[in-house]
């Protein structure tokens, strides 16, 4: 069973936006997409980095470390050195809230 816990108003993230933010411990990237919202681990699965220090267009998110790159919407490793997609996590707009669901 998950958890969905708020994270912040959808009028805080404008489409092409993302932010990270610190939820139980866990460091997570949320994105608008063209106006839906995904949410990742912030944290690269190449080596320390914090993705929402990178550079993010359309659905893909760069590192900014060694350049890696992933589809935030699957998580999906896009462009190396990384070789693990990221975790995704489940979101849902509540009112105007967004919402990701904790494992
Ligand atoms: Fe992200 Fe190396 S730490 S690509």
């Amino acid at each position: 069973n998950c958890k969905w816990v708020s994270v912040l108003l959808a009028e805080e993230l404008p489409v092409g936006q993302m932010i990270g933010v610190e939820i139980e411990g866990l460091r997570i990237a949320i994105f608008n997409v063209k106006g839906a919202f995904y949410a990742t681990d912030n944290i690269c699965t190449h080596a320390f980095a914090v993705l929402s220090d990178g550079w993010f267009e359309g659905n893909v998110i760069e590192c900014p470390l060694h350049g890696g790159k992933f589809d935030v919407c699957s998580g999906r490793v896009l462009g190396e050195p990384p070789e693990r997609d990221l975790r995704t996590y489940p979101t849902r707009l509540l009112g105007e809230e967004i919402q990701i669901a904790l494992p």
